[in-house]
């Protein structure tokens, strides 16, 4: 989070709103004891871990470990960058946050802003055009592709007129600058100067955000003109690989069915959803990002690839789903016969065809060697070696030992080769190192991992103040094990030594990284120690992490002899040991 927000602000605002309030406005609270509990809003669960602490004024989730204050919160779930968040919760607050020293942030903040509004103004204008009596070939097309009138409103679909300037100079009427314009990416600089409509002669179809506001546009030719679709370029508000078309209309149906289907394009996504088909999202046609993956990891872990019978069985197209095994989705593909998409088949079939056939797809292992085995001689050794090669890389990307096992057993069947072939050949590629962000990212992170007398020693500081001072005269930050808890002490005891608030709720706004705002929000909901007891846990704490510091400083040394005894500078070697045996001496 950004600290160029002053954070007496923050605080102020902090204080003067209940963070219980905040998000039961987007999700059902439960009383449970001092707390309220939900099921948890950013994964699928079906028995609640959310806990809402209305003392603390955060949130955590015992589940994945999302956790956080009312900021946090807002970014989360309704996908605000930070300074928006603020700006929204200030107006809640009735605090005012003063234009003149408004940071840099908030000003992006409210570029975005403008542009959601000129989005607006020129989807209304690109609406209105379709409903005009010229337009009536346009609607013919929608009509003849199957579109009805109610999906034609409910997807707000439009007509960029042929003109070279009229959406410009409807903007223009209503206000709105040439360079915001630009900026909207809806018109383009004219060679010679001045700006021209990017959108003319097409079929409008809107692309919004997860709170429905309109973010920018794919536009289709009703003839053969090439390029089919001229599409938005990224903006402040849009940017391509963090957004899925349709999830703010089909992300509820993601949710209850706990699955999600994948098509590519907007038509594919827009007649299933006609029909009664909902829990499906549209790629647009390129592959998924890791960000896009994580989007949808917050409904559900089950995915369903849909593909055109014509991209379906590419290698490089199912190398790109390898991704999704390796943040623990559960991938299957439906492919379809070479030529059709969802759009023609569901107008060709029904719906119903179309969801037998979702039902009925295939595992990515099972379709990948289907897929290869059509392309190479499983007989013949060559053919073998190719196959089982290709097969690796999918099944080396799952992290669980027992199906990787499966697969491999499986696959030595295929080739009819013994196992160990294909063991000998995973050992050579490159070890399996899960990225920590991937694991942070498939919210199976769960508990943070860190020594829980760090954490302890965290929640005894956030609750007693004069604990720092003692701790602190013990300890150094630099003493915890973990970056995360080194840097949430250091805040803790700057902020200490400047006599400002610790609170957790505030403490929070100091980091960017989720991991620390979640190692805060962990050690608040630790155990409870009173009296005798939580003296006595105080200095068993310490003297663990005393026990922890004098073991990594012995490693470290340890490393270090070795390295100046390979590269035989004696000098140094001499030091070295002797801090050694000092330490040892102390430590014992
Ligand atoms: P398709 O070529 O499959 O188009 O591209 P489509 O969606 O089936 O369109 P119709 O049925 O011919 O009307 C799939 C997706 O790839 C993106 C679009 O998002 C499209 O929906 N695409 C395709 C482009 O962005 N530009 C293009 O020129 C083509
Ligand atoms: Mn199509």
């Amino acid at each position: 989070m950004s600290a160029r927000i002053p954070e007496n602000l923050l605080e102020d605002i902090l204080s003067r709103i209940d963070i219980v309030e905040i998000i039961s406005a987007y999700i059902p609270l439960k009383k449970a004891g001092r707390n309220f509990k939900a099921n948890c809003p950013f994964h699928h669960e079906k028995t609640p871990s959310f806990i809402v602490s209305p003392d603390r004024q955060i949130y955590h989730c015992f589940g994945c470990g999302e956790s956080g204050n009312a900021f946090k919160f807002l970014m989360r779930h309704e996908r605000m960058e930070f300074p928006e968040a603020v700006e929204i919760l200030a107006k809640k607050a009735g605090v005012v946050l003063p234009e003149q020293d408004k940071p840099e942030a908030v000003r992006a903040a409210s570029l975005s802003t403008q542009l959601y509004r000129i989005n607006e103004l020129a989807l209304g204008f690109y609406e209105s055009n379709l409903n005009s009596a010229s337009a009536s070939s346009c609607r013919d097309y929608l009509s003849n592709r199957g579109i009805r009138p109610q999906t034609i409103k409910q997807f707000r679909l439009g007509l960029a007129s042929a003109g070279w300037d009229h959406l410009m100079n409807f903007l223009r009427s209503k206000g709105v600058g040439l360079v915001l314009m630009e900026k909207a990416g809806l018109i383009l600089p004219r060679e010679g100067g001045g700006y021209y409509d990017r959108f003319r002669n097409r079929i409008i179809f809107p692309i919004f955000d997860i709170r429905s506001r309109v973010i920018g546009f794919g536009a289709r030719v009703m003839d053969k003109t090439l390029p089919k679709y001229v599409n938005s370029p990224e903006t402040q508000v849009y940017i391509k690989g963090k957004n899925l078309f349709g999830l703010n209309l089909s992300k509820d149906h993601i949710r209850d069915n706990d699955f999600v289907v994948i098509v590519e394009g907007y038509l594919d996504f827009i007649i299933p959803y006609q029909e009664g088909l909902c829990n499906t999202v549209a790629s647009q046609g390129t592959a998924l990002t890791l960000e896009q993956v994580r989007l949808l990891k917050r409904y559900t872990r089950n995915v369903v690839m849909v593909y055109d019978g014509d991209s379906a069985g590419e290698i490089a197209t199912l190398r790109s789903l390898d991704m999704l095994i390796e943040e623990g989705m559960q991938v299957r593909i439906a492919p379809l016969p070479k030529g059709m998409d969802p759009d023609e088949t569901v107008r060709r079939e029904g719906v119903a065809v179309f969801k037998d056939k979702i039902q009925k797809a295939k595992g990515l292992f099972d379709y990948k060697l289907e897929v290869l085995k059509t392309r190479h001689n499983i007989r013949e050794a060559h053919g073998k070696s190719k196959i089982v090669s290709e097969m690796l890389s999918t099944i080396n990307r799952f992290d669980n030992a027992i199906l990787r096992g499966e697969y491999i057993r499986r696959l030595s069947e295929e080739i009819r080769l013994p196992e160990h072939y294909i063991i000998e050949e995973i050992s050579k590629l490159k070890p399996r190192t899960p990225a920590i962000s991937s694991e942070t990212l498939q919210g199976k992170r769960k508990a943070s991992g860190i020594n829980p007398a760090e954490k302890l020693l965290i929640k005894f500081m956030l609750e007693e103040r004069d604990l720092i001072d003692k701790i602190m005269q013990e300890l150094s930050p630099a003493d915890f094990s973990d970056m995360r808890t080194a840097k949430v002490v250091s805040v803790m005891h700057d902020l200490f030594s400047q006599g400002k608030s610790i609170e957790p709720k505030i403490l929070m706004n100091y980091f960017n990284e989720d991991e620390a705002s979640q190692l805060v929000c962990e050690s608040m909901f630790m155990p409870e120690f009173d009296g005798k007891d939580r003296e006595k846990a105080v200095n068993d704490c310490i003297s663990r992490i005393k026990v922890q510091r004098l073991k990594s400083r012995r490693e470290h040394l340890h490393m270090q002899i070795k390295s100046a005894q390979s590269s035989g500078d004696e000098q140094r070697l001499n030091n070295l040991m002797k801090e050694f045996y000092n330490l040892i001496k102390k430590g014992d």
